[in-house]
């Protein structure tokens, strides 16, 4: 992304978007946006403001510290009493609630009862469509699994950029590292629509990534404090250049 941008001709000051803890049992990502600075990328500073907000998804994330380890959606009562939360990577307005999410409010993968039903949904969606014409970048931190994902995931369509995305530096990186993977999200894992990847995408910001980050599975969204230490410092550096 660092390439990308500097190598962008327009004048003015580029920036690149970074959310953490949309999903709130994926704890690592919103290590990696509380605590991921790291000397050597500081120079990307001089070419691009990053915005970082380091946990999407607030009400959500309390919760798996004080009930729910494994909770995924916000906290939002839903019009059935008996589930709670809303999947907020499906409640964006990109092919919202077809094929991969689901419209019943038990799922997991709830999409809402409209798009940007969800307040945090809302605030993101905000932001990106006031800021557009600044942003090049717009990155969503997640876990697990090792990937680094572009659009789309909402369609098995190919991206106009696709051969661009596919040869970034970060995707070349995400890739060479062992057991990791990259590629457009219907075809790399599953379609799932109404993410905020593929909807910043939309709205014109051409370099949209979701990472996965540690690790493939052997503790999954439980992974231990000191692995995620040794982890963000390599992964901020992936994000960044
Ligand atoms: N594991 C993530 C999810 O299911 C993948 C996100 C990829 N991007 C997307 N727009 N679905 O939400
Ligand atoms: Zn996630």
């Amino acid at each position: 992304l660092h390439t990308t941008l500097s190598l962008n001709p327009r004048p003015e000051k580029k920036a690149l978007w970074l959310d953490c803890g949309i999903h709130a049992r994926e704890w690592i990502s919103p290590s990696l946006g509380f605590y991921g600075h790291n000397a050597d990328i500081t120079a990307v500073f001089d070419a691009v403001d990053v915005y970082v907000l380091p946990v999407l998804n607030p009400d959500g994330y309390r919760f798996t510290w004080t009930n729910n380890r494994m909770w995924r959606k916000n906290r939002s009562p839903s019009p059935d009493k008996r589930c709670v939360g809303v999947d907020l990577n499906r409640n964006f307005d990109a092919n919202w609630c077809t094929e991969g999410a689901s419209s019943a409010p038990c799922s997991e993968i709830y999409c809402g009862a409209f798009p940007e039903s969800e307040p945090e949904t809302q605030a993101l969606a905000n932001f990106l469509r006031s800021n557009k014409d600044q942003l090049r970048g717009y990155v969503s931190v997640h876990s697990y699994s090792q990937m680094l994902l572009f659009p789309y995931s909402c369609s098995r369509e190919q991206a106009a950029n696709h051969g661009e995305l596919v040869r970034t530096k970060a995707g070349a990186k995400a890739g060479a590292k062992a057991g990791a993977k990259y590629g457009a999200g219907a075809s790399t894992i599953y379609l799932a629509p109404g993410g905020s990847d593929d909807w910043a995408y939309n709205l014109g910001i051409k370099y949209s990534f979701t990472f996965e980050l540690q690790d493939t599975g052997r503790y999954g969204f439980l992974l231990p404090p000191s692995h995620i230490a040794k982890a963000y410092n390599k992964h901020i550096q992936n994000v960044y250049n």
